[in-house]
């Protein structure tokens, strides 16, 4: 058994280096097994520290040269090597001095994804957080800046494009048909933002000229072949540097802005200075192999990336524990962007299902952590729905308090204040507190606090004095390392909606409440209306203001209220999705014990009426109908799960809407856009309705015909997709699944971002005997193990995304899992990590797969040595 810990970070032993870089000169000699590495970096040692001191740079898994002092090599009693580290003593005191290190790498062999790597024959690099250290002896941490120089030299065969960060300096030729180019990036960078990529790539050209007239030159490489899919993610950066512009008054800041698509990536793309490395997945779209879900995502990701230039690369972070402050931060404007360019309250519905379906459970399992932890053992693996999603609310919590003037009074302080520096939450934080007057030491609970806070929510009506309270409570559970909590700072939007629908906006006293915003920083409080006209219904935490557990006692008909006049469509669909929520919480805890399922006729009404509103947005109408799904069920009930119990009675409920409303699904089923396919909002949002309705219609008259002829005469992958989904997941083993999986699977053949929804929606059909065919997919001689997003599709869909199949009641799932994770964790150990992080909610089912799911983690935690990241999970997850 593994016994030992690995080290611990943390965040109150910050210090900075010994020794200040000034400027960093790299040569690459690119070759598949024996790349060769030349790093010059001049140095100085920092003032004040003793003259003894010596230069310690990281490095891991490096085959180390040489290594010179001024150029001279130094003697071998001055430096020491080890697993982590380079060592150099007798440095000058004071004087800059020059140091080189040569090193000589593998990128054939190098499986991590980390340092690098070639993927499909194209040398690539990752070195978010801590890669660069795989590719020479540095200071790879955030806080050192240096300008960097950059050459690389290649055979023109082996590597025709020679790309890193910043401005091309110039190109040539050598003899024996080798060539160099060289890059130098003006803007002092941490060497996680550093990037090289070399490889013979198709190219796709544009311009931008920014507000102050500079042009742009924009290129995106893709694999040959893909140029014509790359359209989409050239239009979405575009948009992505206007929209900076225009919002946040950021112009980009290089003669040319470069993205390149891999289709080896551990995450989803990276913000390398003006050298943006993406997972082709978020980058290659065309109607065809795209769905409307792949559009949105890429104008999302391609924004974010763009974003980071000035959220993460000119302003950093000053050490890893500060990652939200780059990360949040960038979350944050990329939904910003996004609710732009789309309609507002559907991309704000489509957020809040996302936190509460990743965010959530991390918030209330062994792994929770805060958005800015203060310990950690691996980096790896805090890129987390935490640190981004919690962190992007936080940001949003910002806004909401100040309002937007004073928030965009902090954001340009903070660009001003801080451009070229390495930060902290503090720093940042302090920005919003100088712009606005307001003091924010009790909101900054937020970023060191874990766990979702919960509110309760009572409410008054005196109809003699016609008056309304509102009480607020709120709690925080312990998380792990935190046993007490302080009280936060809960910013509560809200709106009193008076019997005929209209708003009332009267001012409460009690407590801080402007621009209807209840502000609870107390553990209880009440807000007391006066003069209201009639008793009216409370809607609260409107738009998601803040990222808690609401409890209230709120009846149906309230509910129904908000959900007609809510003057927010985001409130009017958390009123729906609760409604919903209730009565497959109740129905799912019948069907548990073997009850009979009460009738659903109440919500069937207020879901059909909605879809047949042609008053609302197709899109909103669609997000309504989906009921929550059997994970969000699951985390509602809470403890002693069966997921058996809640998809029976999911499925109960799902028929009875279907059934009641078949007349009007069976027409919004044929009611997609007809013309040539547009990834537009309005064109997706009438697809989700279609495809919606058609799921409804298709339970409703229990067979697969109607969605077979969808399949068959689908133009786009959104429908086709759609269709495919519901002959494999509600009719499986039919016939007319079986004749769609081999159709699609013969048509794509070759195309891996189509297959992949092939395996997806084949691992996500219910189920306990999924898992058989998950091992028989995972064992067909055409899938591909090193990929990572072969990997995600197949095992992390099943694993994250198909409670019944993967926690079948034998455990068989948990073991595909466990066995699958220690394997892959020899060759990517932070793929492993993640695909390892869909059991983290194992203590909340019932004690019979509690049971197994310990003795699969368990058999990890034996199964000889781990890497630092699965380690590190399993132990927390454990503990
Ligand atoms: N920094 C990247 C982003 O969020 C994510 C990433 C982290 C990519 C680590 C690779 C490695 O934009
Ligand atoms: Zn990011």
């Amino acid at each position: 058994m593994r016994t030992e810990t690995g080290q611990v970070y943390k965040l109150k032993d910050y210090k900075p280096t010994d020794f200040v870089v000034e400027r960093i000169d790299l040569t690459f000699e690119l070759d598949p097994s024996e790349t060769k590495v030349v790093s010059r970096v001049i140095l100085h040692r920092r003032e004040g520290v003793a003259a003894d001191a010596a230069l310690v740079f990281d490095g891991d898994e490096l085959t180390l040269d040489s290594v010179q002092l001024d150029g001279n090599d130094i003697d071998p009693s001055l430096f020491d090597v080890d697993e982590e580290s380079l060592t150099i003593r007798g440095l000058p005191e004071s004087a800059p001095f020059e140091i080189t290190v040569n090193t000589t790498l593998s990128p054939d062999t190098n499986t991590k994804l980390m340092g690098l790597y070639r993927t499909n024959g194209v040398y690539c690099t990752q070195c978010e957080a801590e890669g660069f250290r795989r590719i020479t002896y540095f200071y790879d941490r955030p806080d050192v800046l240096a300008v960097y120089t950059v050459t690389i030299i290649a055979a023109k065969d082996d590597a025709k494009y020679l790309l890193s960060n910043g401005n091309f300096l110039g190109s040539g030729n050598y003899d024996e048909g080798r060539h160099f180019a060289a890059w130098f990036d003006p803007h002092p960078k941490p060497s996680y933002l550093f990037a090289l990529v070399g490889g013979d790539l198709g190219l796709v050209e544009d311009t931008f000229t920014t507000m102050s007239g500079k042009e742009v030159a924009l290129k995106i490489y893709v694999e040959h072949g893909k140029e014509g899919r790359a359209g989409y993610a050239m239009d979405a950066l575009k948009r992505s540097m206007k929209w900076d512009e225009e919002v946040f008054g950021r112009e980009y800041d290089l003669d040319i802005f470069q993205l390149v698509a891999v289709s080896d990536f551990n995450m989803g793309a990276m913000e390398n200075k003006g050298l943006n490395v993406f997972n082709d997945k978020y980058v290659l779209a065309d109607p065809e192999t795209a769905t409307d879900a792949d559009y949105a995502n890429i104008e999302a990701i391609i924004a974010h990336e763009y974003f980071h230039n000035w959220t993460g690369n000119r302003i950093t972070c000053r050490d890893w524990f500060q990652l939200c402050l780059k990360e949040g931060l960038t979350v944050y404007r990329d939904h910003a962007f996004s609710a732009d360019q789309r309609s507002a309250a559907v991309k704000r519905i489509a957020e809040i299902r996302l936190l509460k379906a990743h965010q959530f459970p991390e918030d209330a399992g062994p792994l929770a952590h805060p958005v800015r932890p203060e310990t950690y053992k691996e980096i790896n693996n805090f890129y987390t729905a935490t640190v981004y999603e919690k962190g992007s609310e936080v940001v949003r919590m910002i806004r909401t308090i100040l309002g937007a003037d004073d928030f965009r009074k902090g954001m340009d302080l903070y660009f001003e204040r801080h451009d070229g520096d390495a930060s902290t939450i503090e720093d940042f934080l302090a920005c919003f507190a100088e712009a606005s007057g307001r003091d924010l030491k009790q909101f900054a609970l937020w970023y060191s606090q874990a766990g979702t806070p919960s509110v309760s929510v009572s409410t008054d009506w005196n109809e003699a004095a016609k008056s309304f309270k509102v009480t607020l409570e709120q709690s925080l559970a312990p998380t792990p390392g935190q046993s007490r909590k302080a009280l936060m700072h809960i910013p509560l939007a809200y709106g009193l909606i008076l019997p005929d629908g209209s708003e009332f906006n009267g001012q409460p006293q009690g407590g801080e409440a402007g621009n209807g915003v209840f502000h609870l920083t107390k553990r209880k409080q009440t807000f007391s209306f006066t003069d209201v006209p009639g008793r009216p219904v409370l809607s609260i935490n409107r738009g998601f203001s803040a990222p808690v557990n609401i409890a209230m006692e709120q009846s149906a008909d309230d509910l129904a209220h908000i959900a007609r006049h809510d003057s927010d469509g985001v409130s009017r669909w958390q009123a729906l999705n609760e409604q919903a929520m209730r009565h497959l919480v109740a129905v799912s805890k019948l069907a548990r014990d073997g009850r009979k399922l009460p009738a659903a006729k109440e919500l069937a009404k207020i879901l059909v009426d909605t879809a047949a509103d042609e008053s609302l947005e197709p899109a909103f109408r669609a997000q309504a109908l989906a009921l929550p799904a059997e994970s969000d069920i699951a985390r509602e009930i809470g403890s002693n799960i069966d997921p058996d119990a809640i998809h029976t009675a999911r499925e109960a409920v799902l028929s009875e809407i279907a059934t009641a409303g078949l007349a009007v699904f069976s027409k919004l089923a044929d009611r997609a856009p007809t013309g040539p396919y547009s990834p537009a909002a309005e064109d997706a949002g009438l697809r989700a309705l279609a495809g919606t309705a058609l799921a409804y219609a298709s339970i409703a008259e229990a067979e697969p015909v109607r969605a077979k002829a969808a399949f068959d005469a689908s133009n786009n992958m959104t429908a086709m997709t759609q269709a495919l989904q519901i002959l494999v997941h509600q009719f499986p083993g039919s016939d007319e699944a079986e004749a769609a999986l081999a159709a699609f699977k013969s048509r794509f053949a070759g195309d891996a971002l189509a297959l992949d929804k092939w395996y997806a929606i084949q691992a996500m059909a219910p189920g306990a005997g999924t898992s058989a065919r998950v091992e028989a997919l995972l064992e067909s001689p055409d899938f591909d193990r090193k990929n990572p997003n072969r990997m995600r599709a197949l095992i992390g869909s099943f694993s994250a995304g198909n409670p019944t199949g993967f926690n079948a009641p034998d455990g068989a799932g948990y073991r595909l899992l466990a066995r699958e994770v220690i394997d892959i964790d020899k060759r990517n150990p932070q793929l492993a990590a993640r695909l390892l992080t869909a059991m983290r909610s194992w203590r909340s089912f019932e004690p019979r797969r509690q049971k197994l799911a310990r003795q699969a983690l368990v058999s990890i935690r034996e199964a000889g040595k781990l890497s630092p990241d699965v380690g590190d999970i399993i132990e927390r997850m454990l503990a």
